[in-house]
């Protein structure tokens, strides 16, 4: 299944205008998370409700201060672009109004030393760190003030940032922020009532917060959009997008049951999302099993979403089993998961929230979905946002499987551009080991591993950043 002994990978082979990079987000790098003005993110309580059994980002990989030697860390590596995120919390700490100079001059900073070092700046405005106050006040996206306010702080990003950013994400992973926030809990503000839940299991009401807090995201999505290109696109040429995540499905078995229960499951987590951004409208299976629990757009939203990207973002990692399973729909008090009615089934898991998962290895699986995006959803422009395998964090620099990995699934994604896909760019996930999403610090992503027993947390290169600056730097690669 590896393309060791196939491809000879070379940066020279992608188009010259493709970008590749790698990323990070704000809370799970920057840490000072009360420094200089910075408020709480709904992800700081979250950590500090003990998710993490006691890890936080309080620290993280302290980015904040030591950014000027990590982008000269990436400009070795060879980056062409870096993706990371705003935080709100750091550059409005009310949630709304008054911006925090310090905040807007980390952000600076941060922006003009990554153009020196010619690396491109893609911005993402959230990823998953709502600003608390915001969520003390109204309950945060499952409600729709949420709306008004994120586009004002779009606004704020846009008018001080746009003169040197033009690659912009609205909303990380919006998919699976719907789900791990308001449906099954593993994710900030970790609401759940869901027989998938993983914590605290009485939060919230899985029923209909997943689809509110996702429908009021779209509409945040699609103003944001409309915001820039009214205001700010004659003058600062950019481009925005959604960001979603996306696994490849493959039906358990060829029976018609889980071959219709896998189109079944692209439609809630992709087509839950990309239905409305291209043809304006939650894709029908999702409305039917969701009955009245789903809002509906109005024509002036269906109008406004539709359309709304100049990019989709997809954060994809590997492929899953899918296999029929009709007996959540017998259920009133069903969830999304309920109305999928469908189980997925993970490499060395059942699915049922134990953790870790084991993915599989399946690049594939890419070239799948890049297909299945370019027949469903009229070809669009896509950026690879997160890809990147998943190690125990004190295991050896010696990251030989992550390299087969990434050499994999490059591979894929250079033989769906001569299919016709229409690709812009690729950014491993992550450049650091950082504050993971699941498990805080017991497994990283990284290309750079970050030393937490010592003080300065030293960052040190595995295998895999050698591998990635080879490339970068147009060595043959062949594995
Ligand atoms: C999804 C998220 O965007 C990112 O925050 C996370 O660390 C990675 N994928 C890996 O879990």
């Amino acid at each position: 299944m590896l393309r060791l002994s196939i491809h000879h990978l070379r940066r020279e082979d992608f188009p010259a205008e493709f970008v590749f990079g790698s990323g990070s987000s704000a809370y799970q790098v920057e840490g000072a998370v009360l420094e200089d003005g910075r408020s709480f993110s709904i992800w700081d309580t979250f950590a500090h409700s003990g998710f993490y059994s006691g890890a936080n980002g309080d620290i993280a990989c302290d980015g904040y201060h030591k950014y000027k030697e990590d982008i000269e860390l990436m400009a070795d590596t060879g980056l062409e672009a870096f993706r990371f995120s705003i935080s709100w919390s750091r550059l409005i700490p009310n949630g709304t109004g008054s911006v925090n100079v310090k905040g807007l001059q980390f952000y600076n900073d941060f922006i003009n030393r990554l153009i020196a070092h010619g690396i491109q700046p893609h911005v993402t405005l959230h990823h998953d760190d709502l600003p608390q106050i915001l969520e003390d006040e109204y309950g945060g996206w499952i409600s729709r003030k949420s709306v008004k306010d994120f586009v004002a702080y779009a606004d704020v990003c846009f008018r001080e940032f746009g003169d040197r950013v033009s690659h912009w994400t609205t909303i990380n992973e919006a998919n699976v922020y719907a789900l791990g926030g308001y449906d099954v809990g593993f994710l900030p503000p970790g609401h759940c009532s869901s027989p998938f839940g993983y914590v605290n299991c009485s939060t919230g009401d899985s029923t209909t917060e997943p689809y509110l807090a996702a429908h009021h995201m779209l509409l945040a999505h699609a103003s944001t959009v409309k915001l820039y290109r009214e205001k700010y696109k004659a003058i600062q040429h950019g481009f925005v997008g959604l960001n979603v995540f996306a696994y490849w499905f493959e039906p358990y078995t060829n029976t018609t049951e889980d071959v219709k229960a896998t189109q079944r499951a692209h439609d809630f987590y992709l087509g839950w999302f990309l239905n409305p951004l291209v043809n304006g409208d939650y894709p029908d299976i999702v409305k039917k099993n969701a009955g009245n629990r789903i809002p509906t757009f109005t024509k002036l939203e269906s109008d406004r979403i539709k359309g709304s990207f100049d990019f989709i973002g997809i954060n994809h990692y590997s492929t899953l089993y899918i296999k029929d399973n009709p007996s959540t729909l017998e259920t009133d008090t069903r969830d999304v998961l309920g109305d999928m009615a469908a189980t997925l089934i993970y490499g060395g898991d059942s699915g049922n929230g134990s953790l870790p998962i084991e993915f599989l290895v399946n690049p594939m699986g890419l070239e799948k979905l890049l297909n299945y995006l370019k027949e469903e959803y009229g070809n669009p422009p896509i950026y690879i946002h997160e890809n990147g395998q998943q190690q125990p964090r004190n295991g050896t620099l010696m990251d030989t499987p992550r390299v087969e990995y990434l050499h994999a699934y490059i591979g894929a994604l250079l033989d769906a551009i001569r299919n016709g896909s229409n690709m812009m760019g690729y950014f491993v996930w992550s450049f650091f080991d950082l504050f993971e999403l699941l498990d805080g610090y017991n497994s990283g992503f990284g290309l750079y591993y970050v030393d937490l027993d010592d003080k300065e947390l030293t960052r040190y290169p595995k295998l895999s950043a050698y591998w990635y600056a080879d490339f970068l730097k147009g060595k043959n690669m062949s594995g």
